[in-house]
């Protein structure tokens, strides 16, 4: 039996300005964690163990990225219940990200605007934390290019990244669906995104070789393009072999939040408004791709049921950001939950 703590630790953090809380929240995971608290007041993470990618999953329910960009928290986070985490975003050299205030709550549609624009600590401080953090679970690790990289040299900053990233992480995603990075979208596109698969798919090979193991290549993508794009997307995955696609990042949409406070802040909107077109992504993706590789839904996830849906559009795994921020572990454990009957029943 465990007591839900979080709406008390929520009254508090969501008094305080939201990168703040952000920190803090991160802080308190963490020291229960290293007090070996965590069991205690989260309970033990559900067992529902999927094969997803090659890989094991111990659920499916896993902490999207950008919560943990540079990988300091993780093995608190986890404890939480998730079956995976995927930290990140990281570029090859630090950067300061976008001027504050640059995250912003929208309590009354449960959904969070960000313009962070990879706030982060570069990969090699991340690779440190990785190789100092006991953690057996399942670690994706998301990697991005700095602002300052034009477009055409994107890819030198996404196979530096690789490159070190590839020894420590179970997967690697590909993000080329942040609204934060200028130019970032278009190489979801076209030539440029033939070419960003094709370097990548040769450098994996490469790794696959020197460290004797093959690591999965995900890339995540954007809910904001038509079905025609998003066909022509998954067509140029299977071509490529990448190993799975995550739908979605952040939309520019603010279909359901017109009118509130902070609706008009420039960024990607996430958590609940998102749901539906994030839903409607995984089910496109799902039907055109036919299990050639699976999907990773994340967008709007704020209750067990919506997890389910996300199964039910053809998602293999799962993955949360806003709804942990809003709802806390507990969600966690109640979608594990509610997705282990179904795999069981499933399989
Ligand atoms: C504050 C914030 C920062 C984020 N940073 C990243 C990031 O660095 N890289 C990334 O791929 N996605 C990032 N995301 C997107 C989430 O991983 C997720 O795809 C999106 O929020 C939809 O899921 P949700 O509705 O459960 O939040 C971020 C989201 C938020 C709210």
């Amino acid at each position: 039996v465990t007591i839900n703590l979080y709406p008390l630790a929520k009254s508090i953090l969501f008094k305080l300005e939201a990168e703040r809380a952000h920190h803090l929240g991160l802080t308190m995971l963490k020291a229960a964690h290293t007090l070996h608290m965590s069991p205690l007041i989260f309970g033990k993470p559900v067992h529902a163990p999927v094969k997803v990618m090659g890989i094991e999953f111990p659920n499916p329910v896993g902490l999207a990225a950008g919560l943990d960009k540079n990988g300091d928290y993780y093995a608190g986070l986890s404890a939480c219940g998730f079956g995976f985490v995927e930290i990140g975003t990281v570029t090859p050299r630090p950067q300061p990200g976008n001027p504050q205030p640059r995250l912003f709550r929208l309590p009354a549609a449960n959904a969070i605007i960000n313009r962070m624009g990879f706030n982060n600590l570069g990969v090699d401080y991340l690779i440190k934390n990785v190789e100092q953090t006991k953690f057996e679970g399942v670690l994706g690790i998301n990697i991005g290019k700095n602002f300052d990289t034009p477009v055409e040299n994107a890819t030198a900053d996404y196979l530096i990244g690789l490159n070190k990233v590839y020894p420590h992480a179970d997967y690697v995603t590909v993000n080329i669906s942040s609204p934060n990075t200028p130019g970032l979208r278009d190489l979801q596109f076209g030539e440029a995104l033939d070419k960003l698969l094709a370097a990548l798919k040769r450098e994996q090979a490469k790794l696959a070789d020197v460290h004797g193991r093959y690591v999965p290549l995900a890339v995540k993508i954007a809910p904001d393009m038509d079905d025609v794009a998003l066909r022509q997307l998954a067509d140029s995955f299977v071509a490529k072999k990448i190993d799975a696609v995550i739908a979605t990042n952040t939309t520019l949409s603010r279909k359901g939040v017109e009118g509130m406070p902070h609706a008009n802040e420039q960024g990607g909107l996430s958590g609940e408004p998102l749901r539906h077109r994030a839903d409607y992504v995984v089910s496109v993706l799902s039907l055109h791709l036919q299990g050639a590789l699976p999907v990773i839904a994340a967008g709007g996830i704020n209750s067990a049921a919506d997890a389910l849906h996300k199964l039910q559009a053809g998602a293999s795994l799962v993955q949360i950001y806003s709804g942990f921020i809003y709802q806390g572990p507990k969600l966690v454990q109640d979608c594990a939950r509610a997705l282990s009957t179904v795999s069981s029943t499933a399989a």
